[in-house]
């Protein structure tokens, strides 16, 4: 392991606490030797996503050695100018310290590429052969793609071109990351799907969601399956409904081109909501392997009753975000963001109650929230329990006993809490409601990787387990196309910033928010 990174985590005082933290994070032996490739690497995403990430995991020792990270982009940079644009962001972060930069510095590159040029395509293979051969690294490729959609099908021909796309079982792997959006409705996940299976194999393919990367979304199975006490009650015997809730303060920023084209529903739906949905809903694996995961993933997915479009009203509500004034500041409306038509009638929010239909979840209706500019930012998971079948207490105290509740915190809370009730000290029988809770800030000191970082990890090991796999993206879609039609034919209707939403859905989002 290379010195510098060594030294660097031991002088920020990298106690053994939080580097054996991390040594449960990632196994030594799947990190092999091999060169990451970012293809967009002039992008936002890598100055404030990717590059962090991989600083941090340099500093805790957590990369291959020896490593290679090489950024591809068209502008014309050079290797001190790529580091001077990464320097900005990489210096926000806590961890950053000018002698801990310079030392990842040596092992970030820079190569020049034109998307559509064969020859930049073979400069670059020789590039990376080259310092293959000088540098002892391992033929193990990492292709990042941080670049839009549009430019996935040709990057991964041009990367079978030129003989970077194959693999050797045994002797070299090669690894193509891919960002969501996957397609902008079936047909053209389908078609997108087919143009990077002309270049790699599906096990090559790794698909992220960063929400299956959070610990507490990850915990949700750790905590249904590890424990025995969930499951005889996970069902339509004991369970009133379910809620999925993602909602967000902030507006669509600087991403209105892409928001204009997508919308709520792909944008949140499609992927981090279906996610969440599957793993709260999904059957128990034999095993806690990729595939067999994926396998109930998929059976969940085609469990769902299909939108039926005469019905949608009852099952779906729109919104769209407007001016208003949000903790003093005035803020706009989706309408006057930059970049958004003046009519525009993309949805920022939207509510929807679905059905699975199979033995365990009949009849139990699933809420799923999420929209942009609303109160506050809050991501988690509610499982009301039904009431108690008869209550003893009713002649001593005057309203129903409450009923139990499950709430799996993602966002701030990273907390499980189960709400019980309890009797309140003193003569009178008096009844309060408690939380029994974890908490994952508490309860874990030592160091903690964010969902970028874990991505990122996985990839380099080849852990498939938080990835999408083809046949979900298609079954999520496959559901969801219905409702994307919707965004012409229904009320799309307006709400101000810094509210809960339109009027419209207020019955619903008081109920499962409790705000009574
Ligand atoms: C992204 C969406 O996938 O997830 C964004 O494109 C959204 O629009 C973001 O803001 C939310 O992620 P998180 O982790 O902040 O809840």
């Amino acid at each position: 392991m290379n010195e510098t990174a060594r030294d660097t985590a031991n002088n920020r005082g990298g106690d053994r606490a939080s580097l054996q933290g991390v040594c449960r994070l990632f196994d030594p032996d799947l990190l092999q030797s091999c060169s990451l490739v970012i293809l967009g690497a002039s992008g936002d995403l890598t100055a404030r996503k990717l590059i962090p990430a991989l600083f941090h995991l340099f500093l805790q020792q957590a990369l291959p050695d020896p490593f290679l990270i090489v950024g591809c982009g068209r502008s014309d940079l050079s290797r001190e100018d790529f580091c001077r644009q990464l320097r900005i962001f990489a210096s926000e972060q806590v961890f950053y310290t000018v002698q801990a930069w310079d030392s990842f510095c040596r092992i970030l590159h820079y190569q020049r590429l034109d998307y559509e040029k064969p020859e930049d395509w073979k400069a670059l293979k020789w590039w990376l052969d080259e310092q293959r051969c000088a540098a002892g690294i391992g033929e193990n490729h990492l292709f990042y793609l941080a670049l839009p959609p549009s430019q996935h099908a040709e990057v991964s021909r041009q990367l079978k071109e030129v003989g970077l796309s194959s693999e050797q079982p045994g002797r070299f792997w090669t690894r193509l990351v891919v960002e969501k959006p996957f397609g902008h409705d079936l047909a053209s996940a389908v078609a997108l799907d087919e143009q990077l299976h002309r270049s790699f194999q599906e096990h090559q393919i790794f698909r992220i969601d960063h929400y299956l990367a959070k610990e507490t979304v990850q915990n949700i199975l750790m905590m249904r399956f590890a424990n025995a006490i969930f499951e005889p009650v996970w069902n339509r015997s004991h369970i009133d409904y379910v809620g999925i809730i993602a909602m967000e303060d902030l507006g669509v920023e600087h991403r209105s081109g892409y928001y204009e084209q997508a919308g709520v529903l792909r944008d949140m739906f499609q992927n981090h909501m279906m996610q969440m949905l599957s793993l709260v809903a999904m059957e128990p694996p034999s095993r806690f392997e990729p595939d067999r995961v994926q396998d109930e993933k998929a059976k969940l997915f085609r469990s769902l009753r299909p939108f039926n479009p005469k019905t949608a009203t009852q099952n779906l509500i729109l919104g769209q975000y407007t001016a208003a004034t949000v903790g003093g500041r005035g803020v706009v409306g989706y309408r006057e963001e930059p970049g958004v038509h003046a009519e525009s009638c993309v949805a920022t929010y939207a509510l929807m109650r679905l059905f699975v239909d199979n033995w365990r979840w009949s009849g139990v209706p699933f809420y799923l929230l999420s929209g942009k500019r609303l109160a506050r930012k809050e991501t988690k998971i509610v499982i009301q329990f039904k009431d108690v079948p008869h209550s003893m207490f009713r002649h001593l105290v005057d309203e129903a006993v409450p009923a139990n509740r499950l709430e799996l915190g993602i966002y701030p809370e990273e907390r499980i809490a189960l709400r019980i009730e309890t009797k309140s000290p003193g003569g009178a029988v008096c009844l309060q409601p408690a939380d029994l809770t974890f908490d994952y800030g508490d309860r874990w000191q030592g160091m903690r990787l964010d969902a970028y970082e874990k991505v990122l990890l996985d990839c380099l090991q080849g852990e498939r387990m938080m990835f999408w796999r083809q046949d979900g993206v298609e079954l999520s879609w496959q559901y969801l196309q219905p409702v994307l039609g919707r965004c012409g034919e229904q009320a799309v209707y307006p709400y101000p910033a810094g509210s809960l939403g339109p009027e419209q859905g207020r019955d619903w989002t008081r109920q499962i928010l409790e705000l009574y």
